[in-house]
């Protein structure tokens, strides 16, 4: 099957790859280098053809994993199935559609039972070059792994399928869709005389929705048409956005920067993964810093202090469509997310979880506050709105494969 993906150049060569990366990298993140030395011939990606974006380099995928069509078509089978929820209510589009870029218009993502989960449902933009996953679990850093806790996690419940692994397979097993999909998808486990006869696994079924999720790859933004010389693709007021957004000023870059414009990357042949955790002054409950329960961020593995309220800085790629904004989805709107950091963090004046944000000891350095003219303000906007990449949102590649469609 053919994922129809415009604009693109297939780009197989390591060392090209990365050399293209490192000049974006430089263009993007106002001269900080952020990727590693490009110098050591790289091997990328094996023979699977990636359709990359011009300038990007491969995703790096596990030892113990292999990027193929059929897999990834399996993946995207799994990915948009409600069979792999306990009542089969729900998917994990339901929590990531791809209008959204892959995130759900909520303020918490709601499992298939009704529960809320205290966080914010991600985008999957790029989730392939992402070393660290969630908003600040530093020890997740495996996409198949990750899926396990949707799929069986029990606080909160998503899929709710703890305890239903067996009945989770005969689901499948008796589809003759997943037949086909899972022995073109798994061939070396279809050998009767193999001790893995069966291709039908909780294993086989994370690796082929990471795999999936891996081709989440989106580089086909104005801003990225005008990085290749599209001078037309930015208007002179998104040129203006893209300074201040790049300036010591605003300082929006030094976090969100690089070609993934988050702190956390990764990719084939880097030197070491980028991995960074940023306290924004969300909150100040207690003037000591203080961030609501259930959501402490970096804290809640590490128990360290001045963890309280570190999270990753998330992809502003697809920005536009992600709205509620931040790990708990506490705020709703772009033109707000610009009004907590032009205050230096947000102040909170009623409920709970009163607070002084911009005096939280554990802020950033790099959020300190600024003040912006109308005009600056609408020209931050329309560069953020700039990374929109609308072939991503609608490619067909990405979409629900089962008849009938939908989410
Ligand atoms: C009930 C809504 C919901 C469902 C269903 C769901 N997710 Fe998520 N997803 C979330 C939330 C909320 C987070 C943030 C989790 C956290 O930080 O603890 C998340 C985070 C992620 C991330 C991390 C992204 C990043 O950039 O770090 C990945 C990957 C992911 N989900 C994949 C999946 C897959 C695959 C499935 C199906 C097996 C799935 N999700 C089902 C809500 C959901
Ligand atoms: C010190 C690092 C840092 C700086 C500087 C910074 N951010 Fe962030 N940004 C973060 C972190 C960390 C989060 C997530 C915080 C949370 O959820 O508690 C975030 C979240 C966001 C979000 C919400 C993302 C989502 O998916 O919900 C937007 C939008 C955003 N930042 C835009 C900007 C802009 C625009 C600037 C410049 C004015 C900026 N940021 C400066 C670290 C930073």
């Amino acid at each position: 099957m053919t994922r129809a993906v415009t604009g693109h150049r297939i780009v197989r060569a390591g060392v090209a790859t990365s050399v293209a990366a490192l000049v974006w990298a430089c263009f993007a993140c106002g001269g900080d280098e952020v990727l590693g030395p490009a110098s050591a011939p790289i091997e990328v990606g094996g023979s699977y053809d990636w359709r990359l974006p011009e300038g990007f380099p491969a995703p790096r995928v596990p030892e113990d994993e292999t990027m193929s069509d059929a897999l990834v078509e399996l993946g995207r089978h799994l990915f948009h199935d409600p069979r792999l929820s306990g009542n089969e209510t729900q998917s994990c589009s339901s929590c990531h559609k791809q209008e959204l870029a892959f995130t759900d218009g909520r303020t918490v993502g709601i499992g298939s039972t009704g529960e809320a989960h205290p966080r914010n449902s991600m985008s999957l933009t790029n989730v392939g070059y992402q070393p660290v996953l969630n908003w600040a679990n530093p020890n997740e850093r495996d996409l198949a792994h990750q899926s396990l806790t949707p799929l069986f996690g029990e606080d909160p419940v998503e899929l709710g399928l703890s305890g239903r692994e067996d009945e989770l397979l005969e689901r499948l097993r008796a589809d003759a869709v997943y037949q086909e999909l899972f022995t073109r998808a798994f061939p070396e486990r279809t050998d009767p005389f193999s001790e893995r006869a069966d291709p039908f696994s909780v294993e086989t079924i994370t690796k082929a929705i990471a795999g999936f999720q891996r081709t989440l790859i989106s580089g086909d933004s104005p801003v990225d048409r005008y990085r290749r010389g599209d001078r037309t693709a930015l208007s002179e007021e998104a040129r203006l956005g893209q300074a201040l957004f790049f300036s010591e000023r605003l300082e929006c870059f030094h976090c969100h920067g690089g070609l993934g414009f988050t702190g956390t990357f990764d990719f084939e042949g880097k030197s070491a993964p980028e991995v960074e955790f940023h306290n924004n002054g969300l909150y100040n409950i207690d003037g000591n810093g203080g961030y609501p329960p259930h959501n402490t961020g970096l804290h809640q593995f590490t128990l360290r202090p001045e963890d309280m309220g570190r999270f990753k800085a998330p992809t502003l790629r697809n920005i536009e469509v992600t709205a509620p904004y931040m790990h708990d989805g506490s705020i709703a709107t772009l033109d707000e997310v610009l009004d907590h950091y032009a205050a230096g963090g947000r102040t909170v004046t009623e409920g709970p979880f009163v607070g002084v944000g911009s005096e939280n000891p554990n802020k950033s350095g790099f959020v300190r506050g600024f003040t912006l003219t109308t005009r600056e303000r609408a020209a931050v906007l329309a560069y953020l709105r700039a990374l929109t990449d609308s072939t991503f949102l609608t490619n067909p590649g990405f979409a629900n494969p089962w008849p009938g469609g939908g989410s």
